[in-house]
């Protein structure tokens, strides 16, 4: 079972989907600790009903960035965390945290990336008059919104979409790459080389775990 955290700082329709995919038995990551940094977001109600510790690090708790990163890394350290998933988590992360975490944190960002990176995503595809749109889950590095690419969706963009419902559409195939991309890192699938991953075929794994 791979050890993971949830980080958030809002609403947690992502962490719901996470939350669902652990509760099937054949699902090889567990959620052992969520970790929001705003004291009243919704999705700590989400890790509270399904019986996971929903943890508070205020970062105007602390003096600078790194401090309140110090307490976060404490934390995962503290639950034996391996692997880090950011679904919508509203904090920029130092190189500091960053290269600590280097290949043990992903996040998930509403856009094809490298298109469309930082916020108010779906307000700028419907300005672009880009004519689909969709979701990345990536490694994360220092430059916000870039990392070697682990999944991705497409969804179109339909005549008539308002930022919620290009939103909503997008949020649907988020909900079902982000489980995906962190079964795939639990299985041991997915590699990284030269800043791009490769993902190992599951009957293929399956295949040379059994040879000789
Ligand atoms: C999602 O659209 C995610 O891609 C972005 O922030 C949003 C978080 O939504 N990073 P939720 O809190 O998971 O509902």
């Amino acid at each position: 079972m791979l050890k993971t955290a949830v980080l958030i700082s809002g609403r947690g329709s992502n962490l719901q989907a996470l939350i669902d995919a652990a509760r099937q038995p054949d699902y090889p990551a567990e959620i052992l600790c969520v970790i929001s940094n705003v004291p009243d977001a919704q999705g700590l109600e989400h890790a509270r009903k399904a019986n996971i510790p929903a943890v508070i690090i205020n970062h105007r708790d602390f003096k600078t960035r790194q401090n309140f990163e110090e307490a976060l890394d404490a934390k995962l350290d503290e639950y034996g965390v391996q692997l880090v998933c950011m679904a919508g988590f509203m904090r920029l992360l130092t190189p500091w945290f960053v290269t600590r975490w280097r290949d043990r944190l992903i996040n998930i960002h509403p856009s094809r990336l490298p298109e469309f990176p930082g916020l108010n995503t779906h307000k700028r595809v419907l300005e672009a008059g880009a004519k689909s749109s969709g979701c990345t889950v990536h490694f994360v590095r220092a430059e916000m919104d870039h990392g070697p690419i682990i999944l991705q969706a497409e969804v179109p963009v339909l005549a008539g979409d308002t930022e919620e419902t290009l939103a909503t559409r997008v949020l649907e195939a988020e909900h079902r790459i982000y489980p995906e991309a962190v079964r795939m890192i639990a299985e041991g699938r997915v590699n990284i080389m030269d800043e791009r991953v490769f993902i190992t075929d599951a009957v293929a794994l399956a295949k040379s775990k059994a040879a000789p």
